[in-house]
């Protein structure tokens, strides 16, 4: 699929997520939302995600599937979407010189530090996912963070570089555009989920975690993913736990 964005740069908005949905009945597939600067950018769990103004990227990009769009997705297949953001994030970090990992769900990270924040917040019709609204924030050019973020990082920190957040924009949806294509068909979705896996941040790794519902801290090893979409853990006493977003916490 050759795929054809159509980028709306914007000086200012709220949250580029709220604004793809504001008008996502009259955008087409593929849109996309971009700004120098968001006045109340959301993150995962209810979170803020404040940037420096104009340092960074904040954008978001409408998927619609069925008539006019993207093949078909079944709800039970939804994680696809965040396999194939990822994996394009991965990619194009690597085509930057960055060994970039992904922490499951869908956050992105260098080491133990955070370099992206993806929101993804879709909705369905029946049992099919309708639209997708995939937010991200893309630490390029911030080297200064707020001390009550845990571990951020940013490519300029990590290259030494200064990058332009338009021409950087550009190349990463070139990469995404290819990542989609291979989401159409269900050999192409075994593809990224395996993929996925390959480029999981302590896959096979013993580490500390915190089971947010009972508070106990444990050491474990992630093992891979459900067909849901869970977390599978290898606890102490060997047994495999599954886990889904809010019912862990990684610590660091
Ligand atoms: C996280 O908490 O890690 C997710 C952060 C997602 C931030 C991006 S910035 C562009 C888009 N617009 C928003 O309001 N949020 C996402």
């Amino acid at each position: 699929m050759t795929a054809e964005f159509d980028t709306i740069w914007m000086e200012s908005v709220d949250s580029t997520n709220t604004e793809i949905l504001r008008r996502s009945d009259s955008l087409d597939n593929l849109s996309v939302i971009a700004a120098v600067n968001q006045t109340a950018g959301r993150g995962q769990r209810g979170n803020v995600w404040t940037v420096e103004p104009g340092a960074n990227l904040t954008f978001s990009i409408l998927l619609k599937f069925g008539e006019d769009g993207l093949s078909p997705l079944k709800a039970t297949e939804q994680f696809a979407i965040s396999e194939a953001v990822t994996l394009a994030l991965a990619d194009y970090f690597s085509e930057n010189g960055i060994n970039a990992k992904i922490k499951w769900p869908n956050d992105i990270y260098v080491r133990d530090r955070k370099l992206v924040g993806i929101l993804i917040e879709n909705s369905l019709s029946g049992s099919k996912v309708a639209r997708s609204i995939v937010g991200i924030g893309i630490n390029c050019n911030q080297r200064e963070f707020p001390p009550q973020l845990m571990n951020p990082t940013s490519m300029s920190l990590l290259t030494g570089r200064r990058y332009d957040t338009h021409a950087e924009l550009d190349a990463f949806l070139a990469v995404l555009g290819r990542y989609l294509g291979t989401m159409e068909t269900a050999s192409g979705r075994s593809e990224l989920h395996q993929q996925y896996l390959g480029r999981m941040y302590r896959l096979g790794e013993l580490h500390e975690y915190t089971d947010c519902r009972s508070g106990e801290v444990f050491k474990g090893t992630i093992k891979g993913i459900s067909e849901a979409a869970l977390l599978q853990v290898e606890m102490p006493d060997s047994t495999i736990r599954e886990f889904a977003f809010k019912e862990i916490s990684y610590i660091l």
